[in-house]
């Protein structure tokens, strides 16, 4: 059996996402299973740049969710279906999940435009897993204000990431068997080892 799977990780800003990516390489690394650890926006020099204008400039919230397709059309196209043709498992940090949470959740643009972009740009390319690290808005705004310099998204207000919150949950509820909430107010250690326990399933 081909260990090949696409894996994506979401969650609002200050979730922690980022924490856990350092101990899921590892996992992989550790196993020697065959793996590639991308992102969104972005993963392609081409997406990159596209990342560079999206955190920084205003538009609008079309403009932006186009813009959001374009990388991933990229991302798709020459990374992702590439990689799982050769068999490697593809991480991807955040995909189309976000663009729901965030430009219709956040920012309102209908869920049939975004459904349209996805055909368009995905075909029948889904997530086999997707870990959602899910935190209060209280607390995630906490960390980001002592963290870094924020970017255009990190910088909405609590209505907005708290929208964002409640639609990643929502499609969540929606896609049990592809969905796994990990609750982000657990310790560090707690939160490792249920990924072990997910990706043991999988991959033992
Ligand atoms: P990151 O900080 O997790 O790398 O993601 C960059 C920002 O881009 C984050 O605030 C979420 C946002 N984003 C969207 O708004 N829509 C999308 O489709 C994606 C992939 C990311």
């Amino acid at each position: 059996m081909s260990l090949s799977r696409f894996i994506t990780l979401e969650g609002i800003d200050g979730a922690g996402k980022s924490t856990h990516i350092e101990f899921i390489k590892e996992y992989f690394e550790i196993r020697s299973i065959p793996y590639i650890l991308t992102r969104e926006p972005g993963g392609t020099p081409t997406g990159e740049l596209i990342r560079d204008i999206l955190l920084r400039d205003e538009m609008s919230p079309i403009t932006e969710t186009l813009m959001m397709f374009a990388s991933r059309s990229e991302h798709i196209a020459s990374i992702i279906r590439p990689s799982l043709e050769k068999g490697l498992t593809v991480i991807s940090d955040r995909f189309t999940d976000a663009t729901y949470a965030y430009q219709h959740g956040g920012k309102q643009v209908s869920s049939e435009t975004i459904s349209s972009l996805k055909s368009l740009v995905q075909g029948g390319l889904e997530p086999d897993l997707t870990l959602l690290f899910d935190l209060p808005i209280e607390i995630s705004g906490e960390r980001l204000n002592k963290s870094r310099v924020l970017d255009r998204f990190e910088k909405q207000d609590s209505t907005f990431h708290q929208r964002v919150r409640e639609t990643y949950l929502m499609i969540a509820r929606k896609n049990k068997d592809r969905f796994k909430i990990i609750d982000s107010t657990n310790t560090i250690n707690h939160i490792q080892n249920e990924i072990s326990v997910i990706l043991d399933n999988i991959y033992q």
